[in-house]
């Protein structure tokens, strides 16, 4: 493989729950950098790639790679946290029992960054989300908004080359959604990492991707590049 880092490419990849075939003969590129959201039907097999990307599910035939590095295949695969990736679902999936600050400091945690830089590095995630002065409160305490917001900052805090989004606004009322969908659109010109971005809603698709991938039948069957509100150069 001579894909760059950061890039991200998937061969021929079938996955099967069951004998049910979800996934069959998937090949897709992604360039380091891009965004490309991933459209289609409900149950179509777009949260099944997104797992395989994240390393939650093993491919049972075909290849994936990070850059030039082999992450899984029928072999065997890299585990979540040897990817360097950070996840944002369509359900917040924060820890209901730690504060907004610990939340987002539990990436850190895991790839034992020092104490000594850990505060600043959450601090300034949640500035970026929005939500400087909403440290200590709990999840419980938070809109679904505000919510999704700090999981956005748990998945960012600690740089990650590779952002996966898994419907992260259907939640949420369609004011809030197009607002959110905006700033996740700056944020990830910002940051330059390469994403993917599942979504039912075609609208949304155009306001963040570079391009717009449609999934049926487990296969790619449409590319589509996306007009950019941001442009990638600014
Ligand atoms: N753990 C599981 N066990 C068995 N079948 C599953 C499992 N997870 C998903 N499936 C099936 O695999 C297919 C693809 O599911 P997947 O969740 O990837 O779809 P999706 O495109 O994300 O759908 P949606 O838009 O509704 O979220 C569906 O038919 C689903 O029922
Ligand atoms: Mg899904």
């Amino acid at each position: 493989m001579t894909l760059s880092a950061g890039g991200i490419s998937l061969h021929n990849i079938d996955y099967a729950f069951a004998g049910n075939k979800v996934l069959n003969a998937l090949s897709l590129t992604i360039e380091p950098g891009e965004v490309v959201a991933l459209l289609g039907p409900s149950g179509c097999g777009k949260s099944t790639l997104l797992k395989l990307l994240a390393g939650l599910l093993q491919p049972q035939c075909g290849e994936i790679f990070f850059g030039d590095r082999l992450v899984a295949s029928a072999g065997g695969m890299l585990p979540p946290e040897q990817r360097d990736l950070g996840m944002v679902f369509q359900d917040y999936a924060l820890w209901p029992h730690m504060t907004v600050a610990q939340n987002v400091d539990f990436p850190l945690r895991m790839r034992k960054i020092p104490s000594s830089q850990r505060q600043q590095r959450v601090q300034t995630a949640l500035s970026r989300v929005g939500l400087a002065n909403m440290a200590k409160r709990k999840p419980s305490d938070l809109s679904g908004g505000q919510q999704q917001r700090v999981a956005l900052a748990r998945a960012i805090v600690a740089g990650p080359r590779t952002l996966l989004f898994d419907e992260p606004l259907s939640n949420l009322d369609s004011t809030l959604r197009e607002e959110l969908c905006h700033e996740i659109a700056v944020l990830l010109r910002q940051l330059g990492a390469t994403a993917v971005y599942v979504t039912h809603d075609r609208h949304e698709a155009g306001l963040l991707a570079d391009r717009i991938v449609q999934l049926s039948s487990g296969q790619v069957t449409a590319i589509q590049t996306a007009t950019l509100p941001t442009g990638k150069s600014a």
